[in-house]
């Protein structure tokens, strides 16, 4: 494997050398600030920034500098322009150079950057009984994508699915189907979309239960005596629990396939799964002086979290009649993935209206030496998703909205837009593709907002052939691999660089975007947000797109050393863009 510099790189530790040769020490030691530019390959803006402190004159500065570089052998022209840009173009050897150890490599050049990480990541989290929502589908896809990403810088992923499964709630639940055998949760059938059925029941049953519980004092009480009887290990309570249990991970698992994304069985760390050490952790926040009491409970208080009045707003850990939070359970799991996993960064991807939980949380963990300094706890706050209006999702009945229901409407919208596209796909190629684009337009829809954004869930704007949208992306491979499919017919192979032709404009923007490509992934794994490749591999398909537009590559008329060189950047565009959605768990197509 090479790991391959980015061209970016190499031009910042050209401008600083040259700063080296050229300004004191003090001076020499600020950030050259080099960007992508419309006038050249790069700008580097540091003579500007320099000139106020140093009280000189940043043309004159860049000037200086711009004399150091132009004797770098792979850089064809500098230039200052305006007040004191330095603009630099390299020469179309060093790009194709460059592209060549990419495409070379299985791993397009792309560093192991996070080898020396374990990376525990806490994604999805829906709650047993209850369908999944729209609200569980900015975790599950943020929290993939991130998976998939490190996993390929290197570092060792786990999967943690901190399944809601435990709570007073099942005690309301089993006692009320106790009551009524006629609820026939059990038999029903899962529904074409694979998703309904059992949970949906159950979902129903729950809410009935609750306002019963809240209605009639009686049933309260039996419904407390069955929690009890649940926490106590109560033989047929435990197994009723078990059966409900079991029952929504076949569901969540149901969608979890249907999306395509990584988490299985296996990955469930539920809620329950930390019971027996609850006490233990109260135990030892005791021992070391974090745990207070108040009003009977035991609490965690923060200096610096107060809130209305400025009054110290506590931590729950244990409730006054005996039961654990939800506080409780989640030290556990920074424990559990220290102790077990040896986790270096834990990572919690979960919904932004829970940030002051994992504050404290994490604060709390600290202060009791459970995370020690050199691990990481990030808590990777998601927005909400938003109806197609821009308010919140509700449905028609005022509702909270299925994700079930909400696939099904991808793919409905998907199946039309591509049959008017290609009519000529057959019925069973039209529901395959119609799969995988709908599937790939949510997850891109969601991937390519900013996770602390809010977006709007609107269907027909992500379906779309047109815009930034994972249709768009799929499109674009499915356009590169019938231009490589079409050159193998004719005999040509699949390119090659030729590292002594002169590129034109659009063919050097396209290098250019594809050698960002392991530096985007990089920043991917230093914020934890994924928006940045699915931004990049949008901007990756318009460099592609305007490229294809004015270098033909076919065409007859073109040489062939010409054709051979755009043949190979087809090839490279098409395994990065591959390459790049695969990592947010979007296919790449052949043919839509
Ligand atoms: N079940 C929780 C919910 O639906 C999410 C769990 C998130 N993970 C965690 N370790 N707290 O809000």
């Amino acid at each position: 494997m090479e790991q391959v510099r980015p061209l970016a790189s190499d031009v910042e530790a050209a401008v600083r050398a040259a700063m080296e040769a050229v300004l004191p020490p003090e001076a020499s030691a600020a950030d050259p600030l080099i960007r992508r530019s419309e006038h050249a390959d790069y700008q580097a803006n540091v003579a500007l920034s320099l000139a106020k402190r140093m009280k000189s004159n940043p043309r004159e500065l860049a000037g200086t500098l711009r004399d150091q570089l132009t004797d770098v052998e792979w850089i064809e022209a500098v230039e200052v322009s305006g007040p004191g840009f330095l603009n630099i173009t390299l020469s179309d050897t060093a790009l194709l150079d460059r592209l060549t150890t990419r495409a070379n490599d299985d791993r397009l050049g792309v560093p192991r950057s996070q080898a020396a990480e374990t990376a525990v990541i806490d994604y999805s989290g829906p709650n047993v009984a209850k369908e999944m929502h729209v609200g569980h589908l900015r975790s599950t896809l943020i929290g993939d994508a991130l998976a998939r990403v490190l996993g390929f810088l290197g570092a060792r992923v786990v999967r943690q699915n901190h399944v809601g499964d435990w709570g007073t709630q099942f005690g309301m639940l089993i006692q009320y189907l106790r009551e009524h055998p006629e609820a026939a949760w059990r038999d029903r059938d899962v529904d074409s979309s694979g998703t309904a059925g059992a949970v949906s029941a159950l979902d129903a049953l729950y809410r009935t239960a609750r306002s019963e519980f809240d209605a009639d004092a009686a049933f309260k009480e039996r419904a407390q005596r069955r929690v009890v009887a649940l926490q106590t290990g109560d033989e047929e309570t435990v197994a009723a629990w078990q059966e409900i249990v079991a029952e929504s991970e076949k569901a969540f698992q149901r969608i979890y396939e249907r999306l395509g994304v990584l988490l299985t069985q296996d990955d469930v760390m539920g809620e329950s799964f930390y019971n027996p050490w609850l006490q233990e952790i109260v135990d030892e926040l005791r021992e070391k002086g974090v745990l207070e009491d108040s009003e009977g409970a035991k609490v965690v208080f923060f200096d610096d979290i107060r809130g209305p009045e400025d009054k110290p707003v506590p931590m729950l850990v244990q409730k006054s009649d005996g039961g654990f939070g939800y506080a409780a359970t989640d030290l556990a799991t920074i424990r559990h993935s220290i102790r077990t996993f040896d986790g270096t960064r834990l990572v919690y991807v979960v919904d932004a209206r829970q940030s002051q939980h994992f504050d404290m949380v994490f604060q709390a963990a600290r202060r009791a030496g459970w995370l020690a300094d050199d691990v990481q706890a990030v808590h990777a706050a998601n927005g909400t998703i938003n109806g197609p209006d821009g308010r919140p999702f509700k449905t028609r009945a005022g509702g909270t909205v299925r994700l079930a229901d909400l696939l099904d409407d991808a793919l409905e919208r998907a199946r039309e837009v591509i049959a008017e596209k290609d009519p000529d796909l057959s019925p069973e190629e039209l529901e395959n593709v119609a799969h995988s684009a709908s599937i790939g337009a949510v997850k891109y829809a969601e991937l390519s907002t900013s996770r602390t954004r809010d977006y709007s869930f609107d269907v027909t704007r992500m379906v779309s052939f047109n815009g930034q949208t994972g249709v768009y992306l799929q499109y674009t491979h499915t356009r590169i691999a019938s231009i490589l499919r079409r050159a193998q017919e004719a005999g040509h192979g699949r390119g090659t660089f030729h590292r002594d032709l002169a590129l034109l404009p659009a063919e050097r923007e396209l290098v250019l975007v594809l050698d960002e490509f392991s530096a985007v992934l990089v920043a991917v794994a230093q914020t934890l947000e994924p928006h940045q490749l699915a931004n990049y591999l949008y901007t990756l398909a318009k460099a592609f797109t305007t490229f294809y537009e004015s270098c033909p590559v076919l065409k007859a008329d073109v040489p062939t050393d010409v054709r051979d060189n755009r043949l190979a950047l087809c090839d490279l565009t098409r395994s990065t863009l591959a390459r790049g959605l695969a990592l947010l768990g979007i296919a790449a197509l052949e043919r839509m």
